[in-house]
């Protein structure tokens, strides 16, 4: 007999949906404390509690954001800090239509054995950390599988391992009334060409949903963050947009049901203006069966970071950049974005 979930199928169906929504996509700000302090020692500001809490506001009360973005993916200490005047974020970001998003995974650690492989930690104790976070606020959930292309790997043992925790991990949130986002990352930090991304890609995939239909994953309520099938960053000859937006649909078109409300993209390291052009021109390629939208870290927020510099005088020109991005992904989610809108004023 078929298990009896006692979860709102509904209402994580409609959550699902909703993060795809035409014309809008997920801002990843869940940066870890070691990884923001990165982005913020490149403009030379202190990662100080306070500094991380006003960037996250720049961002999340950016002017004209909240008509792009439709939910925000937090980390454990930012779900947990308020705006200045004492808004809770997630009761902030609700108010202004965007679903409260939380990073769940503690990271990607050396898989034992296997060298240059990692396997993500984070399910002891994920249940009861799910149930907190759901108080707090939280509608949705990240975790994040990394692979690694080189020199004989990945192998598929680490593919394996890594796809059981994605879906151990997204069973766990449907229980707790949280949609999944998967998300199986592929990187583009390699010399490798886009063909061999492909193949990577093609296996990494196969295995997820593999693993998420043994687990009994409730496919309608969940969210797919996939890397675009690219050429590594460091390749010679790396392959031009329109072969990227092919191989990128045909690879999600072997693996992912229809029944997938929706994909959302990560940036991987793209500059912010290729990752706009790859998903508008992906999504010239339809229609398609799901939504294909957008969940960048980095493509959304490096501008914006760097015109604010940590300075208070650059507060709303930082802001501006931000909805810009917010605004460019957005009308790339129907196709709509063209390079020309770059040069218009932020
Ligand atoms: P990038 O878009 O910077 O890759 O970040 C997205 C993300 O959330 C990675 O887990």
């Amino acid at each position: 007999m078929l298990e009896d979930w006692t979860m709102n199928r509904s209402e994580l169906a409609r959550v699902a949906n909703a993060m795809v929504a035409k014309n809008k996509g997920i801002l990843a700000a869940d940066e870890s404390t070691g990884t923001i302090k990165k982005r913020f020692d490149a403009i030379k500001l202190e990662s100080t509690e306070e500094h991380r809490r006003l960037y996250r506001e720049l961002l999340f009360t950016a002017p004209g954001g909240a008509e792009w973005i439709s939910g925000v993916i937090l980390y454990d200490e930012t779900i947990r800090q308020k705006t200045k005047d004492g808004t809770p974020f997630p009761e902030y970001l609700t108010k202004r239509g965007m679903l409260p998003g939380i990073k769940v995974d503690t990271g990607a650690k050396p898989f034992a054995g296997f060298a240059g492989e990692t396997i993500t930690e984070g399910l002891d104790g994920l249940r009861e950390r799910l149930g907190e976070y759901r108080n707090l606020g939280a509608r949705f959930a990240k975790w994040r599988a990394v692979i690694d292309i080189g020199d004989g790997i990945p192998t598929p043992y680490a593919i394996q391992a890594n796809a059981h925790a994605l879906a151990r991990y997204a069973a766990l949130c449907q229980e707790a009334d949280i949609v999944p986002i998967v998300e199986p990352e592929v990187l583009m930090d390699g010399a490798h060409s886009i063909e061999r991304c492909e193949q990577v890609t093609d296996a990494v995939l196969a295995r997820v949903f593999g693993e998420l239909f043994e687990h009994r994953v409730y496919l309608e309520g969940m969210v797919l963050k996939p890397n675009m099938v690219i050429s590594g960053k460091k390749a010679a000859n790396r392959a031009p947009p329109e072969a990227v937006a092919a191989a990128t649909v045909r690879c999600l078109k072997r693996h992912v049901p229809p029944a997938v409300p929706g994909i959302a993209f990560l940036s991987g390291g793209q500059s912010p203006t290729e990752a706009t052009q790859h998903l508008s021109l992906i999504n010239k390629l339809g229609p398609l069966p799901w939504s294909l939208t957008f969940s960048y870290g980095r493509a959304l927020q490096d501008t914006a970071l760097k015109a604010w510099g940590g300075a208070a005088a650059n507060f709303g020109s930082a802001q501006q950049e931000f909805a810009k991005r917010a605004k460019l992904n957005g009308l790339a989610t129907t196709g709509r974005y063209s390079q020309e809108m770059e040069s218009q004023a932020a």
